[in-house]
């Protein structure tokens, strides 16, 4: 036998060992007591060195209860650690359990807080309002669109120049470039007559407010995807007279009573004669700022009288009938009325800004 070391003294060592590792508690004491029972300076490892000077047949003998040892201290130690997880776990577990009934409590003293629609449903469900009040009816079409819908039946047919100021999505649907994502809510004006002339029942008047998509890159004034109300009047007798006042009393009753509309000369296909129509200034009231680029207005919509050329794709009687329409977006709206600096904050579902409407 080594110096100092014999089996019973080993035997009793171990014995001790393995009941200070039983009782370790924290990670702490458990990584102290690893270190001191199998590290470089521990009895084992000088019991180990000692071999050296043992002969052949007793090293090996006790080289082989000392390496037995060893491993009976490593696994105690090793499923001590899992042991102790485990613990801390399942106290964990504990220490984060909810209570219902404190919850409960908690909710009647102080009711959670609720939310509420968003500013884009609220501006369009008040735009849908002044305009239910003026006598219109509201419809809604598909924003998945056949590219007859969107642009050929609108006096777009393929190839006109116009086409170019619709960023378009297409999607991989039918023949090439056949179906889209509606890049404007004109398209229902179209269904809105098509459907007046076969249930016969024209005068029409509607608005379709409704989602938009433009392949656009998004900044303070675009959205890649957006909302616009589209509307549309086809009766006996209508002129531009009737648009004009119109766009007036929608004006007045949405932004107030201290701004005004104007209309300006502009193009559109489905639309002879065409205008723009711009609002007061909702930053300066028409004082001039930087906002306006110092004209004292802000662009809203289009809007124009039917052109001829529409009635005819859906069959409607020229002679007989007329008709005007407008369309303009619902964010810009929301934008304007409320001065937001960037549309992108719409989006964004920050409530800290949500909040505020
Ligand atoms: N659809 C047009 C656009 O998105 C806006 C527009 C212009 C609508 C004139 C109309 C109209 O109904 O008459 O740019």
């Amino acid at each position: 036998m080594a110096p100092g070391l014999d089996e019973s003294e080993l035997a009793a060592y171990v014995e001790d060992a393995l009941s200070r590792v039983a009782s370790a508690s924290g990670p702490a004491a458990l990584g102290a007591l690893r270190a001191e029972l199998t590290g470089r300076r521990s009895t084992l490892a000088k019991w180990h060195r000692e071999l050296g000077s043992l002969g052949p047949d007793e090293r090996r003998t006790l080289g082989r209860l000392l390496n037995e040892a060893e491993r009976a201290i490593t696994e105690a130690l090793g499923e001590r650690d899992a042991e102790r997880a485990r613990e801390a776990r399942a106290e964990r577990l504990v220490a984060d359990r909810l209570s219902l009934d404190e919850l409960v409590d908690r909710a009647v003293d102080t009711p959670l807080a609720r939310g509420h629609r968003h500013l884009v449903t609220k501006t369009r469900d008040e735009l849908e309002d002044v305009f239910v009040a003026m006598g219109y009816q509201v419809v809604e079409g598909p924003e998945v669109e056949t590219d007859w819908y969107n642009f050929e039946a609108l006096n777009l047919p393929l190839g006109h120049p116009a086409r170019g100021m619709h960023d378009t999505m297409y999607l991989d649907v039918g023949t090439s470039e056949s179906v889209v994502l509606r890049t404007h809510t004109s398209p229902v004006q179209v269904r809105s007559m098509e459907a007046a002339v076969r249930d016969r029942s024209l005068p029409l008047h509607v608005v379709a407010p409704g989602r938009v998509y433009r392949r656009d890159t998004p900044d303070a004034s675009h959205l890649v995807e957006f909302n616009q109300i589209e509307g549309l009047v086809v009766d006996e007798g209508i002129t531009f007279a009737d648009l004009a006042g119109t766009i007036s009393a929608f004006t007045s009753a949405y932004f107030g009573d201290d701004i005004s509309a104007r209309l300006r000369p502009s193009y559109f296909p489905f639309t002879e004669p065409s205008a723009e129509f711009d609002i007061t200034c909702t930053i300066c009231r028409g004082a001039r700022c930087r906002t306006c680029s110092q004209t004292g207005w802000m662009e809203l919509g289009g809007c124009g009288v039917i052109d001829p050329a529409v009635f005819a794709a859906v069959g409607i009687d020229p002679a007989r009938w007329s008709g005007f329409a407008f369309g303009f977006g619902i964010d810009r709206c929301a934008f304007m009325r409320h001065q937001i600096a960037d549309l992108r904050a719409l989006v964004d579902n920050d409530v800290r800004f949500l909040r505020q409407f």
